[in-house]
């Protein structure tokens, strides 16, 4: 992580768009040259992001991600900015739009579902436990591919996950009202896409499609 000053970061930040802010502040640009800086509060004295801050969280799950051929955004650099207490993680912005923007103006028609169902299990059969796993954070591509923004808070394991892990992931995916309605809709193809992927044993898979089934009712 580069250390850069508050002067050099508002070198950055001149003609940037405000991407997202919260009561704390900015917390994602749009550069003039089209770059994405997002930023973490450093939170608490005491706490893990201290150590392990989420920028580099972010910057080593990028990585990861594109070593196994998941599209995310593409990192240029990370700073940590000691006099706003920020660190922030400068990237590529990833072609597309979130599948929330995208559903809104075009819904969720079943082709999708089946798409996301298979990006979905694709991500649970190789470790990748996304819990902000949203579809604000799901960027549908041009090529009506799936990717992955926002990724500080995930963990990526060497094996699959359990049935408990995807069960709770499911409630990650559908946190929201507005994303769970209108996953809804579609439920049986992306529940049968997703089993026909994962591929259980049976009583796994019944297991599943009943919690994954409550998920959505
Ligand atoms: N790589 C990207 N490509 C396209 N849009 C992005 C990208 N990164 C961020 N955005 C936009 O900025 C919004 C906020 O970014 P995000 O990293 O999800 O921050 P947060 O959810 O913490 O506000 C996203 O919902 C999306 O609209
Ligand atoms: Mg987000």
């Amino acid at each position: 992580m580069k250390k850069i000053s508050y002067k050099q970061y508002l070198a950055l930040h001149n003609g940037a768009e405000i991407l997202a802010s919260d009561s704390f502040g900015e917390k994602v640009l749009r550069l003039k040259d089209g770059s994405i800086i997002k930023l973490f509060r450093t939170k608490r004295i005491i706490s893990s992001a201290l150590f392990y801050p989420y920028a580099l969280r972010f910057v080593n799950n990028a990585s990861k991600l594109k070593d196994m051929g998941i599209s995310t955004v593409t990192v240029i650099d990370s700073y940590k900015i000691i006099s706003i207490k920020r660190t922030a993680v400068h990237y590529k912005e990833l072609e597309g739009d979130t599948l929330r923007n995208y559903i809104m103006h075009h819904s969720l028609n079943g082709d999708i579902a089946e798409k996301l169902a298979a990006f979905i299990a694709r991500l649970h059969n190789e470790g990748v436990y996304f819990r902000s796993v949203h579809f604000g954070n799901l960027l549908i591509t041009p090529d009506n591919s799936f990717g992955l923004i926002d990724i500080a808070d995930m963990k990526i394991k060497s094996h699959s996950l359990n049935i408990g892990k995807r069960i709770r992931n499911f409630h990650h995916l559908t946190r929201y009202d507005i994303d769970r309605n209108s996953l809804k809709q579609q439920k049986e193809i992306f529940i049968r896409e997703y089993l026909k992927i994962c591929n259980f044993p049976h009583d796994n898979s019944k297991k599943l499609e009943e919690n994954i089934n409550a998920v959505l009712s």
